[in-house]
């Protein structure tokens, strides 16, 4: 008799659709009372029409959308104990214990001090008499599950985020329209893809479009690439190469610790080879459209498996993400995968690059 939510946070990944439709799936046919909380943290705070009882139909028709249907928000007020407060409260009013997370490590760190606070602020709700004995005593567990939406594939502990391999996608697509008419002019094209601080899309996308040079922010390059960029490009060039494309991410950095923007590269490229070379900046489209089959499944098999992780927690279980391990969905202990998110996010500051990547493990 305890109710679900799912609820989805910070930037969109594609695939966030079919891991709500999965969550809220799995829940009915399990007997479950199960809600959407609509824009995020924000909703939660806000409650009333936010916070809306999910039905087997609300779900339909979205397994094949992109973006999230049910709002993503970044939440000021949930940073406040007034919001948390306030969250609570909306919570235990429809008789919600159990939390499906869907986002990023910045949304799940949340959910998590969030549950390690819930007693605490039950405790102020009832002293105030906003909520009685009775509820405190009955909804005195609060149990979370987070899912990784993500395009950057960036969180830890899990092979795969969701939203990455369609990301993939509109990346290859992108570089294969640009490559037709780079080859037609014989141009070079400087491609800046997402990623924010981490190098996966880059580095996949670079393989498998033949780019000619990628600029990472994990393996950043020494200080006379300029001259390396222009040698590899000439090469290719002699070879026969009638096009160049560079990739640059969007986090990329030299040994120090500055950026090199596309700009940098195109400015480079025009002095030193006097080649036509253009900048395409993928921005968001990189974030958008349909999610892949990839990504269909292994949200649907995520948010079925969050479902049943909740379904099974007892009052000792610590939080767990749902995550992609070889071909299995396992339950991985969160704060165990946010902590290695975070010492990645350390290391990278301090510029220790091979601990960042190795710390990042598989992925
Ligand atoms: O984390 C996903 C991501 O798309 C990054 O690759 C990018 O740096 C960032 O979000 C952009 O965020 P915003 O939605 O704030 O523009």
């Amino acid at each position: 008799d305890k109710g679900l939510a799912v609820f989805t946070s910070g930037g969109d990944s594609q695939g966030m659709n079919a891991a709500v439709r999965a969550c809220v799936r799995m829940a009915i046919y399990l007997g479950c009372k199960v809600y959407f909380i609509r824009e995020g943290y924000q909703g939660m705070v806000d409650g009333g029409e936010c916070i809306q009882e999910a039905s087997w139909a609300s779900v339909s028709s979205i397994i094949h959308r992109g973006g999230t249907i049910i709002g993503s928000a970044r939440c000021q007020d949930f940073r406040e104990r007034a919001g948390r407060l306030k969250a609570a409260n909306n919570l235990i009013q429809r008789g919600i214990t159990n939390l499906v997370v869907i986002g990023g490590d910045g949304s799940l760190t949340g959910a998590n001090l969030f549950r390690q606070e819930w007693s605490s602020l039950l405790d102020e709700l009832s002293k105030n008499g906003t909520i009685t004995s009775e509820q405190k005593e009955k909804y005195n567990v609060l149990h979370i599950v987070g899912l990784v939406g993500s395009i950057d594939n960036d969180f830890c502990g899990t092979d795969m985020t969701i939203g990455t391999d369609t990301a993939l996608h509109r990346i290859i697509e992108a570089i294969d329209a640009i490559s037709s008419t780079a080859y037609s002019h014989q141009r070079t094209f400087i491609m800046e893809v997402m990623g924010r601080h981490c190098g996966y899309l880059p580095v996949v996308a670079g393989i498998i479009s033949e780019a000619d040079y990628v600029f990472l922010p994990e393996s950043p390059p020494p200080q006379d690439w300029p001259d390396r960029l222009i040698l590899k490009l000439e090469q290719e060039r002699k070879a026969g190469q009638r096009l160049n494309i560079v990739i640059v991410a969007e986090g990329a950095m030299d040994r120090e610790g500055n950026p090199i923007t596309a700009e940098d590269v195109r400015k480079v490229i025009d002095e030193r080879l006097k080649h036509d070379a253009r900048i395409t900046v993928l921005g968001h489209v990189q974030r958008g459209g349909n999610p892949s089959a990839f990504d269909r499944i292994l949200a649907c098999r995520m948010g079925a498996e969050a479902t049943l992780a909740l379904m099974e927690a007892t009052e000792e279980s610590v939080p767990v993400v749902i995550s992609l391990d070889g071909n299995q969905t396992v339950r991985v202990p969160l704060m165990e995968c946010v902590e290695r998110t975070q010492a990645v996010a350390k290391a990278m500051k301090e510029r220790r690059w091979a601990d960042a990547v190795k710390l990042r493990g598989r992925s």
